[in-house]
């Protein structure tokens, strides 16, 4: 039995990481976070896990815990796009600093003792794809990044790469699609549309809604995840995506209006909006045995819809907030 700590082990996708972790395997989970607006100490409730409440860009703390552990999956981030282009000051410190002091941890403990680092990084490090054609993000795909908050995950890539290859430390990266699921902060384009049609509000589709996504129920990441911590190579990327049938936003929404009930509109455009995502997972596939199960986007999309229907109490204090905040933007 091993120290795993896990970095924004309160937020969407490590909380549900961390549950699962703990069911399929014999670690003993720290998590550490700083509980920001999108951290939620409620998503541990009744998990049993050490719990920390703290930066990851703290030297003293990140390196005393890091010393406590064996594997140290680094989920910690400032999240959401939207925010990066009304204040990236956030996502430098996380994303890159956060990264960066991670790191120098690492590589002072592996000078005794066995140490590994899964880095949890995104599709986005790649820029976007046009809208109308077939290719696929993979992991030869060169590094493009729009926004800022890609922009300081590309970053957060480079560094665990550079420590690999110039400090010996034992690191592996995978870059996923985006994800679904129960847990998934308001602000983002799944559960808004969800709270939204529930509040009887419509649906907001940013512009034409004619992007693409490639949509993965959090559950089938962090199966990948583990799959990696279990059985990849030290010092190899990892694509992540599902591979479910090529859905634009607007889509996606018609569907959500469908199971939940209710209609939507057209709200002002993302600037600089990525058009289509999408990944080639051969890799994880060929090499680590992994598919998803989720393979059936609205049949995930009623199953979430369901976890938002019965879990009010967990959105509803932060809806309000959110919506003032895409209203002064016109969204
Ligand atoms: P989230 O915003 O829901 O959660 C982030 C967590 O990190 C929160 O609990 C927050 O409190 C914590 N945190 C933020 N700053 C911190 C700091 N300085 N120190 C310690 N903790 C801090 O994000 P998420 O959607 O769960 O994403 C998790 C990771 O997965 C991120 O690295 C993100 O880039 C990556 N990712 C997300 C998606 C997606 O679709 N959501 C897809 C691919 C990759
Ligand atoms: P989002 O969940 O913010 O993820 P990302 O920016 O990482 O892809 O948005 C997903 C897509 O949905 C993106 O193309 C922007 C769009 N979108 C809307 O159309 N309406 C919304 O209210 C939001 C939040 C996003």
């Amino acid at each position: 039995m091993g120290n795993m700590l896990v970095t924004g082990g309160a937020g969407f996708i490590g909380a549900n990481f961390v549950r699962m972790a703990l069911e399929r395997t014999d670690h003993r989970v720290t998590v550490l976070d700083k509980l920001t607006y999108a951290g939620n100490r409620a998503n541990l409730d009744s998990v049993d896990a050490e719990f920390v409440e703290g930066d990851v860009a703290d030297t003293a703390l990140v390196d005393a815990l890091v010393g406590e552990a064996d594997t140290v999956v680094h989920f910690a981030a400032e999240s959401h796009n939207d925010n990066s282009l009304r204040d990236p000051s956030a996502f430098v410190h996380t994303n890159v600093v956060g990264t960066y002091t991670l790191l120098e941890a690492i590589r002072n403990h592996s000078r005794t003792r066995p140490i590994h680092f899964h880095h949890i990084s995104t599709d986005e490090v790649y820029g976007d794809l046009p809208l109308y054609g077939d290719e696929r993000f993979d992991e030869h795909t060169a590094y493009n990044p729009s926004s800022p908050y890609s922009a300081t995950k590309a970053g957060s890539d480079h560094l665990v790469r550079a420590w690999v290859r110039s400090f010996g430390i034992s690191a592996t990266i995978s870059n996923c699609s985006n994800n679904y699921g129960p847990y998934q902060h308001v602000e983002k384009f799944i559960p808004r549309q969800i709270t939204n049609l529930i509040d009887g509000e419509p649906a907001k589709l940013y512009g034409t809604g004619e992007q693409v996504r490639d949509w993965i129920h959090v559950d089938d990441h962090n199966a990948a995840v583990l799959a990696i911590l279990e059985r990849g190579r030290p010092g190899e990327t990892y694509a992540i995506g599902a591979d479910t049938e090529r859905t634009t936003n607007k889509q996606v929404i018609e569907l959500l209006c469908e199971i939940v009930g209710g209609s939507f509109e057209h709200v002002a455009d993302r600037p600089g909006h990525d058009q289509r995502y999408q990944m080639d997972a051969a890799k994880l596939r060929r090499e680590l045995g992994w598919e998803p199960r989720y393979t059936d986007l609205r049949a995930g999309l009623e199953q979430t819809v369901e976890w938002y229907r019965a879990n009010e109490w967990w959105w509803r204090p932060g809806k309000a907030d959110v919506e003032k905040r895409y209203a002064l933007s016109g969204q």
